[in-house]
């Protein structure tokens, strides 16, 4: 038995910027852009917050689901980009959606926050301590774009994901074949720090990256991981219908399907239209398979996700 996705939910902002408008803000091209990430266009904030886009997905996973907001237990939100420290997004979700019996707090594990999310709730679920979770991945990156570095502000983009989580099964019989790592020694490798020190020296308050060190990093760890995965799970690689993975670089994604031997298939991207959104991508890719109807009861996905911190994780979800 597994904790089951009962419903999905996702919310982009209206405006939406290509690479041409990019290329009018700093030396770079569409050609460059599209070559070396996929990305052709993003949507980014104009009146939308993380709190709003978190509860707009909120909402849209509640009804795919069917179930009452009042049902839900427990509210995890992932981000790294909200507006305000205080109150967390999670609670103005709460009160947003209505869902007055649930807990609720926030996260930050960057891009692996879904994957983090999943398996916070996933043990909750398995303690027996709540039935019906609502994970959300909910982004304004925007707010901490350098719009003068191409080397990030051609990636990011804004959007929430949400997805309602429930325990198929007494918390006893739980499976959660889900694994998280994480590596503080190379966190120097993306960086963004929040207004001012004790010393009120201000701090840089944009994301710093080293493309090239994640690049190579995540390429080398989400293999690994799904393999874990799949060694908790007991399953094989070709017996995967589905990988989601954090949409970061269609480069990334290409070079992991390559390393697993698997057809680019059924590595699924939405990259193309939003890029990389931290940890809405994992939740928003799979609202839009759900959407599209390309999810069947019974198949097989392992969702993995990297990112900040360094982290990375990933989990075995049948649908
Ligand atoms: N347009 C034109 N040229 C550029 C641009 C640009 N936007 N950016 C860099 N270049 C140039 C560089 O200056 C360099 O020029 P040089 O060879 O003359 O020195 C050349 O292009 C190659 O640069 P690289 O950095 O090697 O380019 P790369 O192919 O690695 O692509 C990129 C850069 C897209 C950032 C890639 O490294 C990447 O996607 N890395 C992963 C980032 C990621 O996954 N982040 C996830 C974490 S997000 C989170 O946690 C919130």
């Amino acid at each position: 038995m597994f904790v089951k996705i009962a419903g999905t939910g996702s919310v982009l902002p209206e405006r939406v910027v290509d690479n041409f408008e990019i290329a009018r803000m700093v030396d770079t091209s569409d050609e460059w852009i599209q070559t070396r990430t996929g990305i052709r266009t993003r949507h980014i904030a104009g009146k939308e917050t993380v709190a709003s886009m978190a509860a707009e997905a909120a909402k849209r996973a509640i009804e795919d689901a069917g179930i009452s907001p009042e049902e839900i237990d427990l509210i995890i939100v992932s981000t790294v980009s909200a507006e305000q420290s205080l109150p967390c997004v999670a609670c103005e979700v709460q009160k947003e959606i209505g869902a007055v019996r649930a807990a609720a707090f926030d996260l930050n594990s960057a891009c692996s926050g879904f994957i983090t999310g999943y398996q916070m709730a996933a043990g909750q679920m398995k303690a027996g301590l709540a039935k019906t979770a609502l994970v959300i991945g909910s982004e304004c990156l925007s707010n901490y774009v350098d719009w003068s570095d191409r080397g990030t502000c051609i990636l990011f983009g804004d959007g929430a994901g949400a997805a309602i989580l429930r325990a198929d099964g007494a918390p006893e019989e739980l499976e959660i074949p889900s694994v998280l790592h994480a590596d503080g020694s190379k966190g120097d490798s993306l960086t963004c720090s929040l207004g001012h020190g004790k010393d009120k020296v201000p701090y840089d308050e944009y994301y710093r990256m080293d493309g090239r060190a994640i690049f190579k990093f995540a390429v080398r760890k989400v293999p690994e991981v799904i393999r874990e995965v799949l060694s908790l799970s007991g399953h094989s690689v070709e017996e995967i219908d589905y990988f989601v993975l954090h949409q970061a670089n269609r480069r990334i994604i290409e070079a992991i399907a390559k390393r697993l031997r698997q057809d680019e298939a059924r590595f699924p991207m939405n990259i193309m239209d939003n890029g990389n959104i931290s940890s809405a991508c994992i939740p928003m890719l799979l609202d839009d398979m759900n959407r599209k109807g390309l999810l069947k009861p019974g198949m097989k996905l392992v969702l993995a996700g990297f990112g900040a911190g360094l982290t990375w994780g990933g989990f075995y979800l049948e649908w």
